[in-house]
């Protein structure tokens, strides 16, 4: 694997893959001392030009527990704000020999565009509403954790998928994993043909019960240039997943950041059912199996990587860090 563009790339065995170095990585967040030298002497470059809170700071703390150096870039505060485009920030950039470069922006394709302006391996840290699989991976990493295997496994995608690229890329990777994925929301917020990704589309949570695991949404506003919803109230009213709706037998997922009282409301949030911080937990390992194949697995073109360690030997160096 050079880049992690989408879910897309991957298939099942490279799902699973991911996973388990991420569960071998898992061991390492439990040390007194949290870092393993898998890629030390490497450079990891966040480049985000969208806000982040759990994405941005897991990505940097995967780097850092391998060894990495980190640069943070945000657009806001640096020469993006005087015109200078991504092409030329990424240029600009690229001259601190960046390994890799993990890249947020507003633009679909971004990742995919950028992969062909430089040699570093590029993270799809979400581009637009097309895809986030980091996100995704993390979330079948935290499934697996919590209802063991995903075969079979009914999971009810839930609330804007029409500006989500959660949605996209967790509905390709949960099906790679053998669930049977529903989405559901307001007609208005279902982009026409997404059934072509193989899911059920539903316009009601009637069928919510029989739901394994229920998948809520963030309402984008950011996303939304004219009136999707009549109102947050009434669509809360018809979709908001809450004490009523959620089933005690039914897993709680959400990617943040949650609108309280929007789509989930306050007491699903805090009840024992969400699984939402732990998601946010396997951010980092998973993130750092990422960085790890990519920096030190299969990157064996690339005369650096010559002296990557098997991951084993990676997690056991944890002392010599
Ligand atoms: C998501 C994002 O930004 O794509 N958040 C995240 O990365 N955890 C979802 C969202 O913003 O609603």
């Amino acid at each position: 694997m050079n880049h992690l563009l989408s879910i897309e790339q991957l298939d099942r065995a490279a799902i699973e893959r991911i996973v388990a170095q991420a569960e071998r990585f898992a061991e390492v967040s439990d040390r007194e001392i949290k870092k393993v030298p898998a890629l030390r002497g490497r450079m990891v470059l966040n480049l985000f030009y969208e806000a982040s809170t759990r994405t941005r700071s897991s990505f940097e703390l995967a780097a850092k527990r391998l060894s990495a150096d980190v640069v943070n870039f945000a657009a806001s505060g640096s020469s993006v704000e005087k015109g200078e485009s991504l092409k030329d920030t990424v240029l600009t950039l690229s001259a601190h020999k960046p390994d890799a470069i993990v890249l947020r922006t507003p633009w679909v394709g971004a990742s995919e565009l950028v992969s062909k302006w430089c040699s570093a391996a590029i993270v799809n840290a979400g581009d637009g509403k097309h895809e986030h699989p980091t996100q995704a991976l993390l979330d079948v990493y935290t499934l697996r954790r919590h209802i063991g295997a995903i075969d079979g496994a009914s999971i009810w995608i839930v609330g804007d998928v029409a500006h989500s690229r959660v949605a996209r890329s967790n509905v390709l990777a949960f099906q790679r994993m053998g669930a049977k994925v529903t989405i559901a929301g307001p007609p208005t917020l279902i982009p026409r043909g997404f059934e072509q990704l193989g899911c059920e589309v539903r316009y009601t949570l009637d069928e919510l019960p029989s739901a394994d695991i229920v998948y809520a949404l963030r309402m984008q506003h950011e996303r939304m240039s004219e009136t999707w919803v009549p109102s947050m109230r009434e669509y809360a009213a018809s979709y908001q997943i809450n004490g009523k709706r959620l089933s005690p037998h039914q897993v709680l997922m959400h990617p943040g950041p949650v609108n309280r009282g929007v789509e989930l409301s306050g007491e699903v949030v805090d009840s024992p059912q969400a699984v939402i911080t732990a998601q946010v937990e396997a951010g980092v390992v998973v993130r750092m199996a990422v960085l790890y194949e990519l920096l030190a697995g299969s990157r064996d073109a690339r005369p650096e990587s010559q002296d990557a360690e098997p991951v084993e030997q990676a997690v056991a160096g944890g002392a010599r860090a």
